[in-house]
């Protein structure tokens, strides 16, 4: 899969991924970033690609004609139209379904804006999508960028070791992932669950999922109305006095 984000900053979007899982996907070639810096496509010779806003007011926005000409650039080369998006507050939120959708394209264009943003006909122009990571303000696109880059590239065929787990952790289905263990057995006196060590599949898989349930219960409620639970869930969850809507 290959991300292409338009950016005044392409270092430091380059530096942060170039580590851990994305770096390793990107050295074996399952996800390639390209960074453009779109003021190299600014048209003056002092490379401002920023002005004052119309109308007065605070900060500066970017200009219209840069973006646009490393858009064009960039889709020259590509057989199909790639979806752009805009990474603003503005945005739909940012979710694991979104990520799951945007994996399966084989391009996909991020743009980032900083300043004040980016000149709105341009925008109307070349964005099919604006997302946002979250309900706060951050001095630019490029962090989330990359936690949408990072997000999505997990879920790319091969870019984890193990498919099990991308398909098993947080998320998945709309549960949290139960508490996990490993050696010693008895940390700063607490033990281990003793299902864990009994080597009963069936016994260990059930208290896995019931952690799941009672986790998603206590720490994010909200999630349970999308996941698909069994008679036997709901009873459990019933236990624990969750009081399913009735859809
Ligand atoms: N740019 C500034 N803040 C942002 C946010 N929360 N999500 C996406 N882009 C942003």
């Amino acid at each position: 899969m290959n991300f292409h984000i338009l950016t005044l900053f392409p270092e430091m979007i380059l530096s942060g991924l170039s580590h851990s899982i994305t770096g390793r996907a990107m050295d074996k070639g399952q996800i390639s970033v390209n960074a453009v810096d779109f003021r190299e496509y600014a048209t003056n010779k002092y490379k401002h690609v920023d002005d004052y806003p119309y109308g007065g007011g605070a900060g500066m926005l970017i200009q219209a004609e840069p973006v646009y000409l490393a858009y064009e650039d960039l889709v020259k080369k590509m057989e199909k139209k790639p979806r752009v998006i805009y990474v603003t507050p503005q945005g739909d939120v940012f979710r694991q379904s979104m990520a799951e959708e945007l994996a399966k394209e084989e391009d996909v264009i991020f743009l980032c804006g900083h300043y004040e943003g980016i000149d709105e006909r341009v925008l109307e122009e070349i964005v099919t999508d604006q997302v946002s990571i979250g309900d706060y303000v951050l001095t630019g696109g490029e962090l989330p960028v990359m936690v949408m880059i990072d997000a999505i590239s997990r879920l790319v065929p091969g870019v984890l070791n193990n498919d099990v787990s991308a398909e098993f952790e947080s998320f998945n289905d709309n549960l949290l992932e139960y508490p996990q263990y490993t050696r010693p057995a008895e940390y700063h006196g607490k033990k281990v669950p003793d299902v864990l060590l009994s080597g009963h599949h069936a016994n260990i898989e059930k208290w896995r999922r019931e952690q799941s349930l009672k986790r998603t219960l206590e720490r994010r409620p909200d999630l349970l109305q999308e996941a698909n639970l069994t008679k036997k869930d709901l009873k459990y969850l019933k236990s624990l006095g969750y009081e399913a809507d009735s859809k």
